[in-house]
């Protein structure tokens, strides 16, 4: 590397990429493979296999599980796989409703939404997701927040 303009241009343009992929927790080779997160994920299998043990954790939680009592679980369990699915990348079409028709007159409360984003976490750890993809994963369905909760 010189050490004119040229130089300069390159050392900090590899500053910079170098900041944007630690920000992102991505690694250069995840990168250069350009990975999904529905990939990263381990795919379908390992997708269902979180959704299965999430709607497993949600209907054992006294906290939120009232909000389920009418629900078919199998219908449910379908849908957010498939909304999991395609939001990270993958090869799949949600075929649900939106979230705000879907939530409304439920009125989720917002411990309510921080409850189910515990039992999501904790079903994230059991199958042992990394860091990086389950904060990803997270900040994907976080701004759905304001669609889905309807009062303090
Ligand atoms: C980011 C958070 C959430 C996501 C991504 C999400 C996603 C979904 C999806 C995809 C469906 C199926 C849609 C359909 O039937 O067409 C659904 C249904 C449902 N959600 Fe959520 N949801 C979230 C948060 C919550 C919270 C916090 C509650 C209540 C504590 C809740 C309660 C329900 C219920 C009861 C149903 C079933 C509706 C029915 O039986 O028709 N959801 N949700």
């Amino acid at each position: 590397m010189g050490n004119g303009v040229v130089g300069k241009v390159i050392r900090t343009s590899v500053a910079v990429a170098s900041m944007v992929l630690l920000s992102t927790g991505s690694t250069w080779a995840e990168t250069a493979k350009g990975k999904s997160l529905y990939d990263r994920l381990g795919g379908k299998e390992a997708l269902v296999a979180v959704v299965e043990s999430f709607v497993g954790k949600v209907g054992a939680d006294t906290r939120i599980n009232g909000y389920f009592a009418n629900t078919d679980l199998t219908k449910l369990k379908m849908n957010l796989v498939n909304q999991i699915c395609e939001a990270t990348g993958g090869p799949c079409r949600y075929t649900g409703r939106s979230m705000k028709v879907t939530h409304a007159g439920m009125g989720v409360t917002n411990a309510a939404f921080g409850a189910l984003v515990e039992d999501l976490v904790a079903a994230l750890d059991q199958h042992k997701v990394g860091k990086a993809e389950k904060d990803q994963l997270l900040a994907i369905l976080g701004p759905m927040k304001s669609d889905i909760v309807e009062k303090q």
